[in-house]
């Protein structure tokens, strides 16, 4: 696989996002690669999954339909979510044209929004979006130091965080949001019992 895939996706990302964007995706591998090799995940599906993690951002919401349905998503049920629309979308074209494995289009998906019993691939996929270097909001190097300490806690946090942030802008939450606090907050009530 490598480095000539690795050459591939990153030349790709280039054709399909703005710099800015692609900044974020390297950071997001920094990050991931990072926590795999902390947590004993697989490195190479996390490289591969950081770097694809946005791949379908930037499509116009037109292709983004049709990649939805390919993947087999309602367009119905997902209608108040177009935000991770690029999610299921881009889980779709790194299985399809990068032959990224099941669980690294599994953490693609997630990436959003998370969901409860997440994998360490994924939950580690979900972090690195959220705190990778060039990520600068209040408290996001609290959320790096216990990402190195503890994986699940961390996910934890970032979860309650994301959440308020979608409610703050008035937003509806998506159900796998949903199912990830409801983890999040029994785990809470676990450590306060
Ligand atoms: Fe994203
Ligand atoms: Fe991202």
């Amino acid at each position: 696989m490598f480095p000539a895939q690795i050459d591939h996706i990153t030349a790709t990302l280039y054709q399909r996002l703005s710099p800015g964007r692609v900044l974020h995706c390297i950071g997001t591998a920094h990050a991931a690669v990072t926590l795999a090799l902390r947590w004993s995940a697989n490195a190479e599906d996390a490289l591969v999954a950081a770097l694809l993690h946005d791949i379908a951002k930037q499509e116009p919401e037109d292709v983004l339909r049709r990649l939805m349905q390919e993947s087999g998503a309602s367009l119905t049920d997902e209608a108040p979510f177009q935000k991770v629309w690029h999610a299921a979308a881009g889980a779709l074209i790194a299985r399809r044209d990068f032959g990224a494995s099941e669980e690294a289009a599994r953490a693609i998906l997630l990436h959003p929004t998370g969901d409860a019993g997440m994998s360490v691939l994924e939950q580690i996929i979900f972090l690195a979006d959220y705190i990778e270097p060039s990520r600068a909001w209040d408290g996001v190097n609290d959320i790096r130091a216990l990402a190195r300490q503890d994986l699940q806690a961390a996910v934890h946090d970032a979860t309650k965080r994301k959440t308020a942030h979608v409610r703050e802008r008035g937003t509806e939450l998506h159900p796998r949001s949903c199912r990830a606090l409801a983890e999040a907050e029994e785990q809470a009530i676990g450590i306060r019992q």
